[in-house]
């Protein structure tokens, strides 16, 4: 008999290419344990505003994508930016899309916070707005795997990873 793969989703909050959430979860796809597996969620750019009126049968197939994604998934990891003290509007709005499917009920969560030494809050606003809605939505965040590891633009390889050692390190040791 084989043993099923635990199989994880990855969703960046930025739309920003070169963006080092969307490179800190690229890194962390290349460090996975035996026996997982993980895919970076590629549609949030591709998601309607939402709007209750479209959240029904059939529904908006970046929707329908996005629920399946989720529903598939053993657990999630987050890593976003903060914006003005809270959640960028197009992540927002993702977590917004998931209320009404139910998929997120006792999924375990966890986030990289990438905030650097210049943020202001070190992201604290983005990161207590999410487990605000996480909690809402019904999702446990495994707090063992949440992580502060600090990722400067610069430290953004070309391929769109981290390309500095000490930040690999620290993911792989996550
Ligand atoms: C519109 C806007 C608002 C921002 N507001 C905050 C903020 O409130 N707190 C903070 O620490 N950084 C803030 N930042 C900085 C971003 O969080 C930071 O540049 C982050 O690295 C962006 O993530 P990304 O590289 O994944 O796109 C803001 C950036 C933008 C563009």
């Amino acid at each position: 008999m084989g043993s099923r793969k635990c199989r994880l989703l990855f969703i960046s909050g930025s739309l920003r290419s070169g963006s080092v959430n969307g490179a800190a979860l690229r890194t962390a796809l290349d460090l996975l344990p035996a026996g997982t597996t993980a895919h970076l969620y590629p549609g949030m750019d591709r998601l309607p505003h939402f709007n209750p009126d479209l959240d029904r049968e059939p529904l908006p197939q970046a929707v329908r994508s996005l629920r399946d994604e989720i529903g598939r998934a053993d657990g999630i990891l987050f890593s976003t930016p903060e914006y003005a003290g809270a959640l960028p509007g197009a992540f927002k709005n993702v977590l917004d899309w998931t209320v009404g499917g139910g998929e997120m009920d006792r999924k375990a969560v966890a986030w990289i916070n990438t905030a650097g030494p210049a943020a202001p809050s070190g992201g604290e606003g983005a990161h207590a707005s999410l487990r605000t809605i996480v909690g809402y939505l019904g999702a446990y965040v495994v707090e063992a795997a949440c992580a502060r590891i600090p990722v400067s633009r610069r430290m953004v390889a070309p391929r769109g990873d981290v390309g500095e050692a000490v930040v690999v390190a620290r993911l792989a040791a996550k």
